[in-house]
């Protein structure tokens, strides 16, 4: 990283590789050229207008989880006709937003939620596209924190109601059932889950069938995962394998289009948290880095035990390596990015990286200790 690029901007910010960017979407634009699948960018994971502005440029749909974010796709680009809305607990408010914007899909979480959209749409004379969320009850071995699809989670509508809920759907003279929608869960770095996601919606497409509905798409949702261990080695996320294993194992009907929604896998590489030392503490048994980001800036590590690998970005190359740990300034023991990190004998006012912050980084900043939100740079 030149750190030459950084002068003058005000620290704890978030910086953005517009390029390697660009690259992700190339691979993106090149595995799925010519498919029936349908990317869409999920807007949760960063929403940072310029970038929105670069997603949407590339003809990708968003899915959006608040009124605020179906307003900001909008005006960042996005086809409302690609724009997806997706939430268990939508209020009226935000369901107007999205019925007069004219919103491409409804992502229906519950049985009870079919009625309410259903005299809301009725009000606003519109006809909403939806589709079913279902619950496929599969583990996809992440942190309990962001696995989603398990019976246990409120998410979705449970396999045993989806008949009821499509009974339903149909009687509505103002929805229109598109399609069905799942995720299974978020940093998702093995194939299996997604493979068996597939099986269980052909299960239900054949069900469905026999029935008499037919769909025009299916969602799979986002969850592919990223290498936080490893950013320059693997900057891209494998999408051909991951394209690939959906392509492989659903099975589509002609004019069937399967959807996603990913977020990490778009913007985490791109995205570091940049950092000043404010000193460097001597204790009796360890060493701390104390750095001006904190927990409020990057609330992964304190939330989920996740590690954003650190590096010192203003060190020349041959200084000697020590052992730190790498602390906030927040008033909480859990503001810590790293313990026993092995850094270059560091200083105050260097600088420090925290990498593969791109995602759900700045997009769960708070103001706790009544702290700035971080600013950011796009080069
Ligand atoms: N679709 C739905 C319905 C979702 O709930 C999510 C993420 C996504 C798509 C996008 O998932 P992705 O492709 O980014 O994995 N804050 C946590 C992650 C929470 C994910 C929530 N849902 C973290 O920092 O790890």
């Amino acid at each position: 990283m030149d750190i030459k690029i950084f002068e003058g901007e005000k620290t704890p910010f978030y910086y953005y590789d517009r390029e390697l960017l660009e690259r992700t979407l190339d691979s993106i634009e090149a595995c799925t050229a010519g498919t029936p699948m349908k990317v869409h960018y999920a807007i949760k994971a960063n929403a940072t207008p310029e970038l929105l502005r670069i997603i949407s440029a590339r003809g990708l749909g968003a899915d959006c989880v608040s009124g605020n974010e179906i307003d900001l796709a909008v005006e960042c680009g996005f086809d409302p006709s690609k724009i997806y809305y997706a939430g268990v607990g939508k209020t009226d408010e935000e369901i107007v937003t999205g019925l007069r914007h004219g919103i491409g899909c409804f992502n229906i979480e519950s049985i009870e939620e079919i009625d309410i959209l259903s005299q809301l749409a009725s009000k606003e004379g519109k006809k909403a596209t939806v589709a079913l969320r279902i619950n496929p009850n599969i583990d996809a071995h992440t942190h309990e924190y962001i696995t989603t699809g398990l019976k246990e989670n409120k998410f979705g509508i449970d396999l045993s109601l989806v008949e009821e809920a499509v009974r339903k759907v149909k009687e509505s003279d103002s929805l229109d059932l598109g399609g069905l929608h799942f995720h299974i869960g978020s940093q998702i770095t093995i194939s299996e889950p997604f493979r068996i996601l597939c099986e269980r919606i052909n299960e239900l497409k054949t069900k469905l069938r026999l029935n008499g509905t037919e769909l025009r798409f299916f969602n799979v949702g986002g969850g592919l995962g990223i290498d936080y261990d490893h950013p320059d080695e693997n900057p891209i996320p494998d999408f051909r394998a991951y394209f690939d294993t959906i392509l492989s194992n659903i099975d589509l009907d002609e004019n069937q289009e399967v959807h996603c929604e990913l977020g990490r896998a778009i913007v985490g590489q791109c995205g570091s948290l940049i950092s000043k030392v404010v000193l460097v503490k001597k204790g009796l048994e360890k060493s701390f880095i104390i750095v001006d980001a904190g927990m409020s800036d990057l609330i992964r590590p304190a939330l989920y035990g996740a590690h954003h690998k650190i590096e010192n970005i203003s060190a020349g190359p041959d200084t000697p390596i020590k052992t730190y740990d790498v602390v906030g300034p927040i008033c909480e023991s859990s503001d810590v990015f790293g313990k026993d990190e092995l850094l270059p004998e560091t200083k105050r006012g260097e600088l420090v990286a925290f990498r593969s912050a791109g995602a759900y980084g700045s997009a769960m900043a708070s103001r706790y200790n009544m702290r700035d939100i971080p600013g950011y740079l796009i080069k």
